[in-house]
């Protein structure tokens, strides 16, 4: 009879890599608040961190978390849905889409639930969502978990997404996501082609900017750096760059309630959404909606 432990039985490919000194995950680290880390009491060069910017070891980002701590504890004692929302949250999610000029802000605790609870929120049975194919894993999860179809385009190439839209039946809804600054290559979407052929096919677009804001763009990411064409379209965005701050911003009021609505990541994980705001450390996801982009209403993207 069959164990479903069996497959953890033979799986020995990390005891191998182990044995032979070249196991790389998992690896605990002393110190690694900047340029450089503490491992196995040798300092090494960090060259994986998303601290770009420095915040986390920032001491007024330390001053707040503590300060938030003192004064209401370590968890939120409910989800965000329920008895979970405090007034830190709203403030933050305020100044978060005044920051990128947006209707509205929402957080999630991570850039992994900002993209599985975005996508999983506005995509349902009969709509499509396309991919780059090396957009995040997390973007492929929620992909995968979402009622929809799911389509890839290859990487950064436009005509392959016009090619793949042309094959979407007219009248679906069509979500293309894409990330602003991609993780392991580090090259930029192009969005302002993106833009044009999204609009020709009726398609909204959603950006996880996690590597781009607080970096390109004032800040703003990967739109405002950018494009003209991308600017006054829909926008959502996540970020990692800000210390590993993700947020979104999209357009139309609609997706934003539905979001806060639907979206169950952003409404069911109660403790790290309070430690997310209370540190007011990166650790925040968001989506964000602006006026402009509520008329040309094409992009948005995670940040
Ligand atoms: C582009 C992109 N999106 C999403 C994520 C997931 O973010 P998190 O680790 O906060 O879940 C990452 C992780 O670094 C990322 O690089």
């Amino acid at each position: 009879m069959a164990d479903l432990f069996d497959k953890i039985h033979n799986f020995t490919a990390v005891k191998e890599a182990r044995a032979q000194g070249i196991y790389p995950y998992f690896l605990p680290l002393q110190n690694s608040e900047g340029a450089t880390a503490t491992f196995e009491g040798r300092e090494v060069v960090m060259i994986g961190s998303n601290n770009y910017l420095g915040l986390t070891t920032h001491p007024k980002v330390r001053q707040a978390a503590m300060d938030a701590i003192a004064q209401y504890g370590t968890s939120c004692t409910g989800s965000r849905f329920l008895n979970g929302t405090l007034e830190l949250h709203l403030e933050l999610e305020r100044r978060l889409a005044r920051f990128m000029g947006a209707e509205a802000a929402l957080t999630f605790t991570t850039g992994y639930q900002a993209n599985v609870g975005t996508i999983t929120a506005l995509v349902g049975k009969g709509d499509y969502v396309i991919c780059d194919k090396e957009d995040h894993a997390s973007i492929i999860d929620g992909c995968q978990m979402s009622y929809g179809e799911m389509r890839r385009f290859s990487h950064n190439d436009v005509s392959s997404l016009d090619a793949v839209l042309a094959r979407i039946p007219e009248n679906a809804g069509k979500l293309v996501v894409v990330d602003g600054v991609y993780s392991m290559g580090g090259d930029i979407a192009p969005l302002p082609q993106i833009v044009a052929i999204c609009k020709k096919h009726g398609a909204r677009i959603m950006v996880d900017d996690a590597h781009s804001i607080g970096v390109l763009g004032n800040g703003r990411g990967t739109a405002a750096a950018g494009s003209g064409a991308a600017s006054g379209s829909m926008l959502w965005r996540s970020s990692s760059a800000v210390g590993s701050a993700p947020w979104a911003r999209h357009s139309a009021q609609y997706a934003s309630s539905r979001l806060l609505m639907r979206a169950r990541l952003a409404l069911i994980s109660t403790l790290a959404r309070f430690s997310s705001s209370v540190k007011a450390r990166p650790l925040v996801r968001a989506c964000c909606t602006s006026p402009a982009a509520h008329k040309a209403g094409r992009i948005f993207s995670p940040v």
